[in-house]
């Protein structure tokens, strides 16, 4: 048995010596250690061996397969080194070609605007504060001073959830929740965030859209207060040769009420499609926060004044960037949103 072991492990190296390629390894293989093979055939003939043989035998069987095996593992991964050697010799594969670029995500243009807008408000003071799309009547007209029975109610064409509840209109609701949460102390946030309508979609409306609220509270805040903050917004987001101008306007919740405009960011005040040749734009509606608003957030009027103001957020970036339809920024087009 011995001399078996010893015979054929000579004829099992001497076979693999004869193996120049990685294609010929499974014949090799399947000739000596595989399930048919001769290494394992002689381990079935142990069972005919002296028992007191038997233990040293069996070991010589082992250790020749391991012998083998190793000898087979450390061929196979020469050649397979050979076999890419010669690949990149003969060209058929570059390594040094960069790698296919891996399609990542960008942010959403509405995003990036949106951020804009906080990092400029940032650094005038102003915090991020969130309120829920979904508002009660309550919070979204009542306490804003638009009694049920308020004409002013059309101004918003409104998704009911049922008789108490809707989809916010407008971001100002979120008005009283951080009067609420944090008062009365001074205020100074914007507030960010979908609003909804039940309106006509057309290249120029959507029914969901985003606001970006702002809201200060203190002593002595003034309308002039207001529009500095509101210019210097202006010119931080559209350029630093901005200019602004107010015009009187209507809102329930604040008295008096602005609308404030900048002069036309592509014509400059030429006059041109944008702007319907009026030279301007509209930025935001504003004013100074309303007694009854003030008393309905928990803060005495006779003691605190404030301003509030609320800007569209797609509007602005469709201006600037010549977008024509509102649509698109709800459209999950990619040609469009790889633009931004
Ligand atoms: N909420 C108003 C709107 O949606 C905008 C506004 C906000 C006006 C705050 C004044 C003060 O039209």
């Amino acid at each position: 048995m011995q001399d078996q072991i010893r015979i054929l492990k000579q004829q099992a190296l001497n076979d693999l010596q004869q193996v120049d390629n990685t294609e010929s390894l499974p014949g090799w293989f399947r000739d000596y250690l595989g399930k048919k093979g001769a290494v394992t055939a002689l381990l079935k003939q142990l069972g005919t061996v002296a028992a007191e043989e038997r233990p040293q035998v069996g070991k010589a069987i082992n250790d020749l397969k391991t012998e083998l095996q190793d000898s087979f593992d450390s061929l196979q991964e020469r050649l397979r080194q050979q076999k890419m050697e010669k690949e990149i010799a003969s060209d058929s594969i570059d390594v040094t070609l960069p790698g296919r670029p891996f399609p990542t995500g960008h942010l959403h243009l509405t995003t990036q605007t949106l951020r804009k807008i906080y990092q400029i408000f940032a650094e005038m003071g102003f915090q991020v504060y969130e309120a829920p799309d979904v508002e009660t009547d309550a919070y979204n007209f009542q306490a804003l001073n638009i009694p049920e029975y308020h004409p002013a109610r059309d101004m918003w064409d409104t998704f009911w959830v049922n008789k108490e509840v809707v989809l916010r209109t407008h971001t100002s609701p979120g008005q009283i929740r951080a009067m609420k949460e944090f008062g009365p102390e001074p205020i100074r946030v914007i507030l960010p965030g979908k609003c909804y309508r039940y309106e006509q979609i057309t290249p120029r409306s959507e029914h969901q859209f985003y606001q970006v609220e702002g809201l200060v509270l203190g002593h002595k805040i003034r309308m002039t207060d207001l529009i500095g903050v509101m210019n210097e917004f202006a010119r931080k987001m559209y350029g630093s040769e901005r200019k602004t101008r107010i015009r009187g306007s209507y809102f329930p919740f604040t008295e008096p009420s602005i609308e404030i405009d900048m002069d036309c960011i592509l014509c400059a005040g030429e006059g041109c499609r944008v702007c319907k040749y009026t030279s301007w734009l509209e930025v935001a509606g504003a004013g100074m926060v309303h007694p009854v608003v003030l008393k309905n957030g928990g803060y005495d009027p006779d003691v605190w004044s404030g301003f509030a103001f609320g800007m569209g957020v797609e509007r602005p970036a469709m201006l600037k960037h010549g977008i024509r339809d509102i649509r698109y920024f709800y459209g999950n087009n990619l040609q469009f949103l790889q633009q931004f």
